[in-house]
């Protein structure tokens, strides 16, 4: 089977490269490298076609491959804050530039579009865990452009009956993810780990996320790529609550690096608490989380050390 990967040159697109390949598929990969490093597909440069190009570009979409079977929707503006900064930019890539790949599907014939949705659509939880018919109410441009998009993905499998699924992903992390100015929070924490300075939590540290590690996110995106049950929209996370007070002292246990932590004020745009049901995808594709946090973040500090040495 031939599969389309828009943000393959990511973190999370990248892992998904190399699982697709690793199941025997043949990969397309389409790209803008705004925030994507080739560096990230190295291994695999040889095995893949890559294509770079921005997906809100509608040229893009006129000579993109038309023999594609699944269609893998990861390019994205990401982040809450980076959206607050630039919603017309975050509005342009995830919603306009979804609408062209749709376009681009329903013309081709695509067997399926997995697209990378997230938490960010639920805004701040009114029960725990959440679940895929938590009230949906975004604090932030990326929040409500994700929704968007997962919702005319909706669209156009009822007008058009192409197959199309969501995937809200939770916090994920693992190798590959870099730190930036936008950057989730544990490369933020360990790259101030390395260089010895405090670390800052914006709030009381008694806030939750769901941690999922990138490996069990791969996994789950082309299993609902190819199983016959998925179709619709799925929580992917671990389905187990972190404090970042928990975080931390798990990235003290792991490096043996001694933390000092900073309290500043909450952020606008993040949420308190967060937790996913992950029922779903278990009953239609089998998705089980397999590492731990401590597993992880032991893993993500050899590739974060080797990365910035
Ligand atoms: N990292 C997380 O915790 C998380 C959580 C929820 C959802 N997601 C979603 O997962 C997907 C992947 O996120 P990530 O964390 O790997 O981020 P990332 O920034 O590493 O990956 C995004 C990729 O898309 C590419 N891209 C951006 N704009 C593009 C455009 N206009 N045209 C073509 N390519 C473009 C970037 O160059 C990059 O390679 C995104 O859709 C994101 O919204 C991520």
């Amino acid at each position: 089977m031939r599969a389309l990967v828009t943000g393959g040159a990511g973190f999370i697109g990248s892992h998904v490269v190399r699982e697709l390949l690793h199941k025997g598929h043949e990969v397309v990969v389409i790209d803008d490298l705004s925030t994507g490093f080739m560096e990230n597909l190295a291994s695999v440069q040889e095995e893949i076609r890559f294509i770079q190009g921005s997906i809100d570009d509608p040229d893009l979409w006129r000579t993109s491959p038309s023999d594609c079977q699944v269609i893998y929707h990861l390019a994205a503006s990401v982040g809450n804050q980076r959206s607050i900064l630039d919603p017309v930019n975050d509005a342009s890539v995830n919603l306009v530039g979804t609408l062209h790949l749709l376009n681009a599907a329903r013309t081709h014939r695509t067997e399926k579009v997995v697209m990378a949705s997230s938490a960010g659509i639920f805004g701040e939880p009114v029960r725990l865990p959440v679940d895929e018919g938590h009230p949906k109410n975004p604090d932030s441009p990326y929040g409500v452009t994700k929704l968007a998009a997962e919702q005319m993905a909706l669209v156009y499998s009822r007008l058009f009956g192409l197959s199309t699924v969501a995937l809200r992903y939770f916090n994920v992390y693992g190798t590959l993810q870099r730190y930036d100015a936008y950057g989730n929070v544990i490369p933020i924490f360990a790259q101030q780990m390395i260089r010895r300075q405090p670390l800052t939590i914006y709030g009381d540290g008694h806030q939750t996320r769901d941690f999922v590690n990138v490996v069990d996110v791969a996994r789950a995106t082309v299993a609902a790529g190819m199983s016959k049950h998925a179709s619709g929209v799925y929580n992917i996370g671990s389905g187990m609550a972190t404090t970042l007070n928990q975080l931390v002292a798990t990235m003290q246990e792991v490096t043996g690096i001694p933390v000092n932590v900073r309290y500043d004020v909450p952020r606008r745009g993040d949420v308190r608490h967060s937790l996913a049901s992950i029922a779903w995808a278990s009953r239609d594709f089998d998705y089980t989380p397999s590492l731990g946090l401590p597993e992880g973040l032991e893993e993500y500090f050899d590739w974060f050390m080797g990365w910035v040495s």
